[in-house]
C-alpha cells in the first residue's frame, strides 16, 4: 500500500538532509511493518553505526531490541513517532505534540459546524503513537460540546485506500445521519472525500472534514471546499535530527523530547498559502 504523503515527505526530508550535510545514511523503510524495522535495527548493530534514528509504526513491543541497541553503546533518537519503552532506552524523542493535533482538531471541527455534528472517526493505525493521541486528544476537547457526537470511529491505517473503504462502510451504516468526518491525517480524509462524493453528497458542504498533516492536497481540497480544515503535522525532520544526531555524536547532551512547530489552516488562506507548502 502506497505510504502517506506525508511520510514520503518525512522520508525525502531525512535522505536530502543526510546528503547536503555529507552524512551517511543507511536507509531502510520498515513498510509499515514492526517486524521489518526490528530486522533492520538488528542489521544496523551489526554495522556498528553511529547512532540509529527510528520512527517506531507502533508504540509497543519495543523493549528487548531497544535494549540491544543499548547494550551495543549505540545512540538511539526516536523521530516523529514515540514508543511506550523506559526513558533509558533512548536519548532523544523528536516530533509533534500529537495530543495537542487531535485536541485541535477538535477546536476546529466546533467552529466549522457550530458545535452540532454527528461525526464519524478515520482513526490511524492501530497501536501508532500518533493515533493514540490524536483519539484521546480530540475527545477531551469534545467533552465541552455537548452536541458533538462520535457515532462511528474505526481505523484507517493512515493510507488513502484504506480510508476511502472505511468511509464507504460509514456512509452504507449511517448515510444522511454523518454530519461529520475527523480523519486522524490528510491522506485518509482525501480517501474520504471520493468515497462521500460517490455516495453523492458534498465533503465540505454536507459532511464537514478537519484532518491533520497539512500535505498539499489539503490546501487543494480545502481551495476546492471539499475539505474545512487541516491541522498541521510537520514530516520535514530531516534538519533537527541530524542536528541532534550530531550532538549525540560528539557527546553533547540533548534534550530528552523535542517539539515541532505546527499551526491550524482553514480555506481562507489556503490559496495563498498552496504554493508555499513544500509536502
Ligand atoms: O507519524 C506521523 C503520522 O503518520 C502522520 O500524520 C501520518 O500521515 C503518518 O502516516
Amino acid at each position: 500500500m502506497a505510504p502517506s504523503e506525508w511520510r514520503t515527505g518525512n522520508t525525502a526530508s531525512i535522505q536530502e538532509t543526510a546528503q547536503q550535510l555529507g552524512v551517511e545514511l543507511k536507509f531502510s523503510d520498515g513498510q509499515q511493518k514492526q517486524e521489518n524495522q526490528i530486522k533492520a535495527i538488528r542489521q544496523f548493530i551489526a554495522m556498528k553505526v553511529d547512532v540509529i534514528g527510528i520512527s517506531p509504526v507502533v508504540e509497543t513491543g519495543w523493549d528487548e531490541v531497544f535494549q540491544e541497541v543499548k547494550d551495543a553503546g549505540i545512540p538511539l533518537i526516536l523521530v516523529d513517532r514515540r514508543a511506550a519503552v523506559p526513558e533509558n532506552l533512548y536519548v532523544s524523542y523528536l516530533g509533534s505534540d500529537f495530543i495537542e493535533e487531535g485536541r485541535n482538531a477538535a477546536r476546529a471541527l466546533a467552529q466549522v459546524t457550530d458545535g452540532k455534528a454527528r461525526i464519524v472517526e478515520l482513526v490511524g493505525t492501530v497501536d501508532s503513537a500518533p493515533a493514540n493521541d490524536r483519539y484521546k486528544g480530540f475527545r477531551e476537547i469534545l467533552t465541552k460540546y455537548p452536541d458533538m457526537q462520535i457515532i462511528g470511529s474505526r481505523s484507517g491505517d493512515f493510507t488513502r485506500a484504506k480510508g476511502k473503504e472505511v468511509m464507504q462502510e460509514f456512509l452504507n451504516k449511517y448515510g444522511n445521519e454523518i454530519t461529520a468526518v475527523f480523519a486522524h491525517n490528510d491522506d485518509m480524509a482525501m480517501g474520504a472525500i471520493s468515497a462521500i462524493e460517490a455516495y453523492g453528497l458534498r465533503p465540505g458542504v454536507d459532511i464537514k472534514i478537519v484532518s491533520i498533516d497539512g500535505i498539499r492536497d489539503a490546501f487543494k481540497a480545502m481551495i476546492d471546499g471539499k475539505l474545512n480544515a487541516t491541522i498541521e503535522c510537520h514530516p520535514l525532520l530531516g534538519p533537527q535530527f541530524y542536528e541532534l544526531a550530531l550532538q549525540v555524536v560528539n557527546g553533547e547532551s540533548v534534550p530528552k523530547r523535542v517539539p515541532s512547530k505546527e499551526g491550524v489552516f482553514f480555506p481562507d488562506n489556503a490559496a495563498e498559502l498552496l504554493p508555499t507548502r513544500k509536502y
